[in-house]
């Protein structure tokens, strides 16, 4: 018998997640410029996390003791912070796992999921390793949601609607008239705000009406808490009870509670930051946006998805893999055309910029 004899079955078949890759696997001696990696393939927050809470884990000594499955101070500064009750609050170990633990509470085999593509990969991934079938309904011309198709496409056999608001990668947001409509059908729909602080535009003021609409959240990205992996979702407290019930007892881990807590206090900084991240990308939009044979889309995130009408986006992405600067290449067959790059510092954009200009000009593009 072979180990395969005893894997579930739908899951020989499955396409491994593309994660980016990390930083100990970036650079090397292809590198062109002698100048440090620049790592913009992740989203990443280029200032990194508020001191405050480097100072708390280096202060903290209680790693013996197993955190609190309830995650009661955790959803308490939530509740201040989302202004949500704390029974409508639930924390996760990254966004991630509350997508994923949203599929395991409802999907049997074959039900199925709507995602509206391009959009954020984890969605039809864990929705294969819960068994379920992916419905991708593309979005138009604009990357805008279909919303006539995505209601089309809703049978017997749906569970759920994914919308990431803004959307990665293309940064666009959900209009509220669209998320009224998606609501409207009485599916569960998932509004994916992970990228709400950079947008500033959030539905969380419709969990309270609509009790089949879920928000998820993350600190991965405005709080810079990306390696700590810790997220959170408002919904119904009905079907938080339901995941409190199914979730792994210690989801959280000390070291994620403390770095929650200690970037609520400190908000106002990590806000500063995002500030600065927002200016920066409005900059590189226009920047870039000068360059001959580039088309920056807008952005409501901390990313920009570039258009290179004439070449593919992989050989853009491998090219700049040369000056030591990484970005992401996707795999959505409609952006083959398109990389995407994250913003970091003033600095790094400059140099992304300068090297962008020289690659396209020795094409001759
Ligand atoms: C739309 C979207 N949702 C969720 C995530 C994952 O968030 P987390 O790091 O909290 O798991 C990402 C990460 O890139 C994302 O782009």
């Amino acid at each position: 018998m072979s180990v395969e004899d005893s894997i579930r079955h739908h899951l020989l078949s499955i396409k491994p997640y593309e994660p980016v890759l990390p930083k100990s696997a970036l650079g090397g001696p292809g590198a062109l410029e002698n100048d440090l990696p620049i790592k913009l393939n992740g989203n990443e927050n280029p200032y990194g996390p508020s001191p405050k809470v480097v100072k708390s884990l280096a202060g903290f000594t209680e790693y013996h003791v197993y955190p609190d499955p309830d995650q009661m101070a955790i959803r308490t500064k939530l509740s201040a912070y989302t202004q949500t009750s704390i029974d409508s609050i639930i924390a996760g170990s990254g966004c991630d796992e509350l997508i994923d633990l949203l599929l395991r509470l409802t999907i049997d085999p074959d039900d199925e999921v709507i995602d509206c593509t391009p959009t954020f990969g984890m969605y039809s991934f864990s929705t294969h390793v819960c068994g379920g079938k992916i419905i991708s309904v593309p979005r138009n011309s604009q990357f805008a949601v279909d919303v006539d198709a995505v209601i089309a496409a809703i049978t017997a056999r749906t569970k759920i609607i994914f919308v990431a608001s803004p959307n990665n990668p293309t940064g666009n947001i959900l209009p509220a008239e669209d998320l009224l409509r998606l609501v409207g059908t009485g599916i569960l729909v998932v509004v994916d705000e992970t990228y709400y602080e950079f947008s500033g535009i959030t539905h969380a003021k419709l969990v309270k009406t609509y009790p089949n609409l879920i928000i998820l959240r993350s600190l991965s990205k405005w709080a810079g808490l990306a390696s700590l992996r810790i997220g959170y979702g408002l919904m119904d407290p009905t079907i938080v009870e339901w995941l409190m019930t199914i979730k792994p007892p210690y989801n959280v881990n000390a070291a994620a509670e403390l770095a929650l807590l200690a970037s609520l206090e400190d908000a106002a900084y990590l806000k500063a930051n995002v500030k600065s991240i927002i200016q920066e990308r409005d900059r590189m939009i226009s920047n870039l946006g000068e360059i001959r044979g580039l088309n920056p889309l807008p952005s409501s995130g901390n990313f920009i998805l570039v258009e290179v009408p004439l070449v593919s986006g992989k050989s853009i992405c491998e090219e700049l893999s040369s000056y030591n600067i990484f970005v992401r290449d996707l795999s959505d067959p409609r952006l083959q055309n398109y990389f995407r790059l994250s913003i970091g510092t003033r600095e790094q954009n400059d140099r992304l910029t300068r090297s962008l200009t020289k690659i396209i000009e020795d094409r001759g593009a």
